[in-house]
C-alpha cells in the first residue's frame, strides 16, 4: 500500500506563503552496515502534514489523524523539532505556526516516523520564514523531536528526510552530515510487520562494546557501501548489506526475521536487513521488477504468521521533504 498525493512541486516564487501543503517521507535508517550513521530516504512512503503561520505565538498542533499522538506541543516531536527552530531565530517573531499532520507512518515503525514529524515541520517553517536557516541547522532542529522519540538525538532518519538520498552522519558533535550518490536503479521493498517496538528498547538490547573482529567487518562494509554507490557498482552494495554487529540482537525482536531474510534473497535482492530499529525489515534490489518480486516473497513468506502487515515498494526519494502547495 501506498499513500496517493497530489504531484509536489515547488511554490509560487510570487505568492507570499502562509502555509504550506508537505510531504514528509518516511526514512530507513542503518542501512545494515551503518548503524546510526548511514539513512535513506523513501519516495512512496509518508506523512502529509499542514504548516501554516498564525496569530498565536509559538507552535500548536491543531490536528492529528491516523494515529494516537500527543497535541501537546512539548510532548510531540513535531511540536519540539518546531520550538527548537523558534529558539535558534535571532529575535522573536510576530506570529507563531499552527501544525496539522494525517499520519501514513505508524509509530513504532522502524521507517522514521518520528522524523518525518520533525523533519516535514522545520522544513515547511524554514520556507514560511524565507530559509534563514540550511540542511544542516534543519538537522539539529529536527534531531531534537528524535531525542524526545527515543531519548537519542540520532541524525540518521532526520537527515535522509531533510536532505534526500542516501547521507552519513559522519559527526553529531559538531553535526557534519555527508550527501551519498543514490544510484537510479536501486529500489527498496518494506516490510512493517504491525508489532511496536520501541527505539528506546531496540537500543536497550545493543552492547556496549564490540569485538576488533566485528568492527573490522563493519567498516569494511561501510566503506565499500559508500564506494559501490558512488560507482553505481550493484554487485558491491549486495556485498557491502550485512550487519554484525546490531542485526543478531535485535533481529530476535521480529518475528519471522530470518524467513524474510532468506525470502527476499531468494527473489534476487541485494540485501535485506532490519530497517532502522526495526520491527520493519527492508530489501535494496537493482530495479523494480526484483523490488516487487521481494514484496510478493515478503507477503508470502508472512502470511503465515498471525501477525498483520504491510509491505510497501518505493525508489530513493532524492528530494526528501517536498513541498506540494
Ligand atoms: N539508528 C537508530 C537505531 C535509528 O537503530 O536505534 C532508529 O530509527
Amino acid at each position: 500500500m501506498s499513500l496517493e498525493l497530489a504531484p509536489c512541486n515547488q511554490p509560487s516564487l510570487i505568492i507570499i506563503q502562509k502555509e504550506l501543503h508537505i510531504f514528509a517521507p518516511a526514512t530507513i535508517a542503518n542501512v545494515s552496515c551503518g548503524f546510526d550513521v548511514l539513512g535513506l530516504c523513501l519516495e512512496t512512503i509518508g506523512d502529509e502534514m499542514i504548516v501554516r503561520k498564525s496569530v498565536q505565538k509559538g507552535i500548536h498542533i491543531v490536528k492529528i489523524e491516523g494515529q494516537d499522538l500527543p497535541l501537546e506541543t512539548e510532548k510531540n516531536v513535531a511540536g519540539v523539532a518546531g520550538l527548537a527552530l523558534l529558539a535558534a531565530l535571532p529575535e522573536e517573531i510576530e506570529h507563531g505556526f499552527e501544525i496539522e499532520i494525517i499520519k501514513g507512518i505508524k509509530a513504532g515503525s522502524g521507517i522514521g516516523s518520528s522524523a518525518a514529524s520533525s523533519a516535514g515541520t522545520v522544513v515547511a517553517m524554514n520556507h514560511l520564514l524565507g530559509q534563514p536557516f540550511n540542511p544542516m541547522q534543519l538537522i539539529q532542529f529536527a534531531m531534537e523531536g528524535e531525542k524526545l522519540a527515543s531519548g537519542t538525538a540520532h541524525a540518521d532518519n532526520v537527515a535522509p528526510a531533510i536532505m534526500g538520498g542516501f547521507t552519513l552522519v559522519r559527526s553529531t558533535h559538531p553535526l557534519d552530515v555527508v550527501a551519498l550518490p543514490a544510484p537510479d536503479q536501486l529500489v527498496a521493498t518494506v516490510i512493517h510487520p504491525q508489532i511496536e517496538v520501541k527505539t528506546a528498547d531496540a537500543r536497550a538490547v545493543l552492547k556496549q562494546s564490540i569485538s576488533f573482529k566485528k568492527a573490522i567487518s563493519q567498516w569494511g562494509n561501510l566503506g565499500a557501501l559508500v564506494s559501490g554507490l558512488y560507482t553505481e557498482d550493484y554487485n558491491l552494495i549486495g556485498r557491502s548489506l550485512n550487519d554484525e554487529i546490531v542485526e543478531p540482537l535485535r533481529s530476535i525482536l521480529i518475528p519471522g526475521f530470518d524467513n524474510l531474510k532468506q525470502a527476499a534473497m531468494s527473489q534476487g535482492a541485494l540485501g535485506c536487513g532490519i530497517s532502522g530499529s526495526g520491527p520493519s525489515v527492508y530489501a535494496l534490489s537493482k530495479g523494480s521488477t526484483t523490488a516487487k518480486g521481494v514484496a510478493e516473497a515478503f507477503t508470502e513468506a508472512y502470511s503465515s504468521y498471525d501477525i498483520p502487515f504491510e509491505v510497501y515498494v518505493s525508489p530513493i526519494n532524492p528530494q526528501g521533504v517536498k513541498i506540494c502547495s
